[in-house]
């Protein structure tokens, strides 16, 4: 393992208490390159504002009724800047230059109106090259403990299914990633600095999209349309702009030190889910015999008297519509689907990993379980980036595994708790200690001291 792993790795496994990092002043950049307006006047009305005064989305019931799902909204005043449990520069740097993140480097060359990417890892000489550029790194939440306390904490009413990783973007002023369009809901959270956002007020149809698509850069950008309403606002820490799936967007940094963080709301159409049915299908081909059935003629004597070689007869298509309905019947639809919304969607190896001996009492998950029901001493925090979810079947998914047989009342605690504590169990008679043992072994749970 190489060493610079270590940090993040112990952070992952011990949960250390956030340190208050006070919100940094923004420093001024030699080069800061004046911004190139892309795109219509804006027109400021057309864009609805909430001050939600230091509350968060979920509990806005305007936010809910008129905007959630269906149109783009200014949230300003979420969070208190002095909240810091948010993620810091120094978090972003150290993970921009691990080997385990996923890190983009995009720099806007503004005098050819042209992006480019590089892939993570960064050298630390690579964090602030001289162009305009945003540092963009998925799943942190799963690499910083305190702010999946902090999504957590401020999310917690929007089922756990529903929220993807958080993605952070870091960029000096300028920098931006372009017109892009989502397809899912996304919060964009203005963590430090100021960010002017254009949007598009209407959204996007795939159609419109491909043919909008500017392939002269490395990354996936629009053209700016000359015909669409668009308006722009400007975000300070604190405020965030909420877009339904679809919806065109542009960030564009107004200050070094301006960070962002993404996150992002799944959706499922059904052509996802019926790729993902399609694989899972495939998985079962050689157990699973409603997914082995074949085609054959019903009536083989056709053959002989056959008119036309060339005829789809209606008789063979309705054959096959039926052997293909009964094969998607056939899928266990409350497993598939807890397994399926469950999993996440970055590419991640060895997480979440099972603490190990080093990790002295809570390395072992018989005397972690222990110390936390039998003696109260420490809890069981949820590995980071993974969902938990439970249905009224008794079925338990965490990150795409299922434990069938668990009573709801049990996996309600595991699910609805970011941490676990004896007290959670209060009400629940035998404790299932065996499950939480396996939770613990499996890397699904961790223990740790008190905070
Ligand atoms: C940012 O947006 C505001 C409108 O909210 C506009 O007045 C300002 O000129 C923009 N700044 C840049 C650098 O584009």
């Amino acid at each position: 393992m190489p060493p610079k792993l270590l940090p993040i790795l112990l952070l992952l496994i011990l949960h250390t208490p956030s340190h208050p990092f006070p919100l940094l002043p923004p420093t001024p950049h030699p080069h800061n390159t004046l911004l190139h307006a892309h795109h219509p006047p804006p027109s400021p009305s057309i864009l609805d504002t909430i001050d939600l005064k230091h509350s968060w989305p979920s509990s806005s019931p305007s936010f809910i009724a008129n905007h959630w799902n269906k149109s783009p909204v200014l949230l300003k005043n979420s969070f208190r800047p002095d909240d810091e449990l948010y993620p810091t520069v120094a978090d972003v740097h150290a993970l921009a230059t691990d080997d385990d993140s996923e890190t983009r480097l995009i720099t806007h060359d503004a005098s050819k109106d042209l992006y480019s990417l590089e892939l993570g890892p960064l050298s630390p000489s690579e964090l602030s090259p001289p162009l305009p550029h945003s540092i963009v790194i998925n799943d942190v939440d799963r690499f910083l403990p305190h702010v999946a306390d902090w999504m957590d904490a401020n999310f917690d009413r929007f089922p756990n299914w529903r929220r993807d990783d958080g993605q952070v973007s870091l960029a000096s002023k300028g920098g931006g990633i372009g017109f892009h369009v989502d397809n899912y809901d996304v919060f964009l959270i203005q963590i430090l600095g100021t960010r002017n956002w254009t949007i598009e007020v209407e959204p996007l149809s795939e159609d419109e999209e491909f043919t909008r698509l500017d392939d002269k850069h490395d990354v996936r950008i629009l053209k700016a349309s000359s015909t669409k309403r668009t308006v722009t606002k400007t975000l300070k820490p604190g405020d965030m702009l909420y877009l339904p799936p679809r919806i065109p967007h542009c960030g564009t940094a107004t200050s070094d030190d301006c960070m962002t963080l993404s996150v992002g709301f799944r959706s499922p159409s059904a052509s996802e889910l019926l790729s993902a049915m399609a694989e899972d299908v495939g998985e079962r081909v050689r157990s699973g015999a409603s997914v082995n059935s074949r085609y054959s003629e019903s009536n083989p004597d056709y053959i002989l008297n056959n008119p036309s070689r060339g005829l789809l007869t209606t008789e063979a298509s309705d054959a096959c519509k039926k052997i293909l309905l009964e094969a998607i019947n056939g899928v266990e639809w409350d497993h598939f689907y807890g397994k399926h919304v469950t999993t996440s969607k970055r590419f991640r190896l060895n997480h979440p990993q099972p603490a190990g001996p080093e990790q002295g009492l809570w390395g072992d998950p018989q005397s972690a379980v222990s110390s936390v029901f039998d003696n109260n001493n420490g809890m069981l925090f949820q590995a980071e980036g993974l969902t938990f979810a439970y249905n009224a079947n008794s079925d338990l998914f965490i990150d795409g595994t299922h434990f069938p047989d668990i009573p709801p009342p049990i996996s309600r605690v595991i699910c609805d708790n970011r941490c676990l504590t004896k007290s959670h169990f209060d009400s629940i008679l035998p404790l299932p200690r065996a499950l939480l043992i396996d939770l613990v072994s499996r890397g699904f749970l961790y223990g740790c001291d008190g905070l």
